[in-house]
């Protein structure tokens, strides 16, 4: 048991906007579902938040609410959506042109609502994202000015939409790829860097610092830097706001880290792992560029190494051979097919195999985790619970955590943390799956 006092909880009393950067096919998948759950048209299946219940006590208790009813989260209803793009279009021609959902299945119903999200004008730099031809956007690639005018965005938002709590989620395309380095180290060399225009600052970063500098709670759902940084992560641990990232878990990575941990679980030898993806929709377009690739590649990659810990097994896993692929394939549009290769080995060294074939649709399986990182983003901020949430690595493929911590990437590690911060936060006992008390009381005790 933790000795740290569980925190009070502010109550999710009126509106909560969130502010979409990017208005692709993962924002509109998210924001339709929430109008389609609001009317109960469709369910938010995939939603922790919405779906998933939480055991409290012994499991003799019979206590298991629903989250969002043991937890204060806010209401579909009170949510007010934004978003930035530079493509002009609103929700319901982006959703329509992602491709991801049925017109007349989901859109028709709630065209007013989608009508509504009109995207503001983005602060983009085709440096970062290479193959994005289009013109809303703020006509200007110096970064001063970009930092301002999203500030300025946020706080029109608040006012027009008379919002009481924000948060913003990254989910544009991804961005080149970019090392921490000496200009993410402190706010006056961050500071610096924004004004000489330098390379190493790219607009996710502008869009995260004045998140923080309006106290708006952050969550990144691509494999960018963005919010890693130290300069960053120390500004909103100081100013108490919640930061969370990198990349959403959605297909083959979230089979990774369920296949993987069952191999080390137990003690299987691993000798490759080959993984290839192909996909239609824009993210794979943009994904196309080596430079955009490699941001992503990183972060796939980096799952099964720390899963594994090679330099603890080595007879294990230290000969492994782990192998990503993107390919851009427009036929199949948003609904990818996540392919695995694996040769494990077992008892005296025999080998195996193992395929997967994850025939899966890419902004269906990110939109409820979008959802769930908003309303538990929110609850933090309203918890006073400030900086790193790593509780919330569940829904990431590299999970940010504090300096010196290695992440934690077991699915169920994850899910088994983010539960017992919740109990935590809500002041009940932890759940350690310990269980002796069961038995002892049999014999009397
Ligand atoms: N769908 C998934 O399963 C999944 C999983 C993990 C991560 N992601 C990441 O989520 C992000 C969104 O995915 P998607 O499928 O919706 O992509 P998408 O291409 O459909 O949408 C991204 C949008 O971001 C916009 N954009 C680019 N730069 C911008 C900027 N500086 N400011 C504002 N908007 C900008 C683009 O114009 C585009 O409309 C991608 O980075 C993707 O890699 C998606």
């Amino acid at each position: 048991m933790t000795n740290v006092p569980s925190p009070t909880v502010a109550p999710a009393d009126g509106r909560l906007g969130v502010l979409i950067v990017g208005l692709g096919a993962v924002s509109t998948t998210l924001i339709a579902g929430v109008e389609l759950a609001k009317r109960g048209i469709a369910e938010p299946i995939g939603s922790l938040t919405q779906m998933g219940t939480i055991r409290l006590g012994k499991r003799t208790d019979g206590r298991s609410p629903l989250i969002r009813e043991f937890a204060p989260l806010a209401k579909l209803e009170d949510i007010v959506f934004g978003a930035w793009d530079p493509f002009p279009d609103d929700a319901y021609v982006a959703a329509q042109r992602a491709g991801v959902l049925e017109s007349g299945r989901h859109l028709e119903a709630i065209s007013e609502a989608l009508r509504e999200v009109r995207p503001m004008a983005a602060a983009f730099d085709n440096e970062y994202v290479k193959r994005i031809d289009a013109d809303n956007t703020l006509h200007t690639i110096d970064k001063r000015s970009m930092l301002n005018a999203i500030r300025e965005d946020i706080n029109r938002f608040r006012e027009d939409k008379q919002v009481d709590r924000l948060v913003m989620l990254w989910a544009a395309s991804t961005e080149i790829f970019l090392e921490p380095g000496p200009t993410h180290a402190s706010i006056e060399a961050f500071e610096a860097a924004i004004d000489a225009n330098d390379h190493t600052i790219a607009p996710s970063m502008l869009y995260a610092y004045a998140a923080l500098l309006e106290g708006v709670p952050f969550c990144n759902g691509a494999p960018n830097l963005t919010v890693d940084i130290p300069v960053l992560r120390t500004y909103a641990t100081v100013h108490n706001i919640p930061i969370s990232g990198k990349d959403f878990k959605t297909g083959q990575t979230l089979i990774k880290t369920v296949l993987g941990p069952m191999l080390k679980a137990r003690m299987l030898g691993l000798k490759g792992w080959y993984s290839t993806n192909i996909l239609g929709n824009r993210d794979g377009e943009v994904l196309d560029d080596p430079d955009n690739f490699k941001t992503k590649e990183e972060s796939k990659l980096g799952v099964l190494e720390h899963i594994l810990d090679a330099e603890k097994f080595p007879a294990l896993y230290g000969d492994v051979y782990h192998k990503v692929r993107i390919n851009y394939y427009p036929p199949r549009g948003d609904n990818k097919e996540g392919w695995d290769n694996i040769d494990l080995f077992g008892w005296l060294g025999y080998p195996m195999q193992l395929k997967v074939d994850f025939l899966c649709r890419d902004s269906i399986l990110a939109a409820p985790l979008a959802l769930d990182l908003v309303l538990f983003s929110d609850l933090a901020a309203r918890a006073g619970m400030g900086g790193i949430q790593e509780w919330l690595s569940f829904y990431y493929k590299a999970p940010m955590v504090a300096p010196g911590l290695y992440p934690e990437h077991d699915l169920f590690i994850q899910l088994t943390k983010l539960k017992n911060t919740l109990r935590w936060i809500m002041g009940e006992a932890p759940i350690t799956h310990l269980g002796i008390e069961y038995y002892l009381e049999d014999e009397g005790e």
